[in-house]
């Protein structure tokens, strides 16, 4: 169940009103940022990211990786001295999501979920509208709609927002309050 007013994307500077920071007396994040991106091929993750977190976290994603070794590498390369950064993968199962939210929160990171709860008629026409090469088959869509987990604060998420969009198409950012 989503709760709280759904609030525009950058509508408070870098983030929405209500996506809240717990920040020292300085000003500065108390505890570094994981931040995990969930939803489907085309649903505007990486968009989001360029928006919201480009200037502050590092992208973590194993399309452009290609390896998990990598991926592990460059995220082994952030916990220690407390980078912040983004997974943007699909993350569609509570499996997928433990594979970065364990290692995070032993480290000590906030970790926070944005779960892009868009139609699949929406994703698919933006999938559709890509260009040939980033394209996936609509097949890979029907799939992952399937396997899709809504996320849940008992998977380890200190804060879990829902991503819609807003009637002039930009992304909706609500506080998504949900138990186990
Ligand atoms: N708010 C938006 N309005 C219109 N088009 C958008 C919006 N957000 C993203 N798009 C477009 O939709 C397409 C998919 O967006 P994006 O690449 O961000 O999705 P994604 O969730 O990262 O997909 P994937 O999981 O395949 O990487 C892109 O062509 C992008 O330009
Ligand atoms: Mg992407």
């Amino acid at each position: 169940m989503a709760t709280g007013a759904l609030l525009p994307a950058g509508d408070a500077g870098p983030r929405g009103a209500g996506e809240r920071r717990q920040t020292t007396a300085k000003g500065e994040p108390a505890r570094p940022e994981a931040v995990l991106l969930i939803g489907l091929q085309g649903s505007g993750k990486s968009s989001f990211y360029r928006e919201r977190f480009f200037a502050t976290h590092v992208r973590i994603n194993l399309d452009m990786l290609r390896t998990r070794r990598r991926e592990t590498l460059l995220i082994d390369a952030c916990l220690p001295g407390g980078t912040p950064f983004v997974i943007d993968n699909t993350n569609p199962t509570i499996a997928a999501r433990a594979r970065y939210l364990a290692p995070a929160r032993a480290a000590g990171f906030r970790c926070t979920g944005y779960y892009f709860d868009l139609p699949l008629a929406l994703c698919l026409a933006r999938n559709a509208a890509r260009p040939p090469g980033e394209r996936i088959p609509p097949v890979g869509l029907y799939g992952m709609r399937k396997r899709l987990q809504p996320p849940t604060l008992a998977e380890g998420f200190d804060a879990l927002y829902r991503v819609t969009v807003g009637d002039d198409g930009a992304p909706l950012v609500a506080a998504w309050a949900t138990e186990a």
